[in-house]
């Protein structure tokens, strides 16, 4: 399987400052608020301190004009990184912010001569995984009833979709 990524970022009228940081404590309840918007099964603040205080780990934040928009978090095995968490803040989706986080995460594998990415996302996140395979993710496999699910007072099961995609490794029309 190969793909190219494809990036763009759309033009904003609101955007005067943008910039890619490393995610670090200060940015963790900008973040937490992003995730508690975004998920019914937001990661614990110890989740992200853990996180970045994993040598493993690559961890970023997006900001614009000073607040963080989104952040992804990846681990790093020899070949293979796995992006475990990626979020941008709702009033700024579908703005090509999660498209440039990916490809910035892309250029720092490729440093590293890392040449895949894996990903497990709930079967139910049509929107998340409409957005991998626009990037050119591919389903790789299923874990069958791998996520609890809770629906009307009910706990259910949910399937996880792993994903993956290989990171040419030639930078092509990447664009940040
Ligand atoms: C998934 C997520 C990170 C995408 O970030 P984003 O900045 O909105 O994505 P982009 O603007 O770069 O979108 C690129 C493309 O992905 C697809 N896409 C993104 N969001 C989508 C949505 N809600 N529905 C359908 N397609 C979507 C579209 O094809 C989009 O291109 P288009 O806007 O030209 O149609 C963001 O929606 C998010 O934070 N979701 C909640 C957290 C989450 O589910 N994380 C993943 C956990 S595995």
């Amino acid at each position: 399987m190969s793909s190219a990524i494809t990036i763009k970022t759309k033009p904003t009228t609101r955007r005067t400052s943008i910039s890619f940081n490393k995610l670090n404590s200060v940015e963790i309840p900008s973040v937490l608020s992003i995730e508690e918007h975004n998920s019914d099964y937001p990661w614990s603040q110890h989740q992200f301190t853990t996180s970045i205080e994993n040598s493993n780990n690559l961890c970023y934040c997006w900001s614009v004009n000073g607040k963080t928009i989104g952040y992804l978090i990846a681990m790093l095995a020899k070949d293979t990184a796995d992006i475990l968490n990626i979020g941008i803040d709702p009033d700024f989706q579908r703005e090509g912010y999660g498209t440039a986080l990916l490809n910035h995460l892309i250029k720092e594998l490729r440093k590293r001569h890392i040449g895949e990415i894996l990903l497990e996302v709930r079967a139910g996140n049509k929107s998340a995984i409409q957005f991998y395979k626009k990037q050119g993710f591919e389903e790789k496999s299923i874990r069958k009833n791998y996520y609890i699910k809770n629906s009307n007072n009910q706990t259910k099961r949910e399937d996880g979709i792993i994903m993956s995609i290989r990171i040419p490794l030639k930078e092509s029309k990447d664009v940040l």
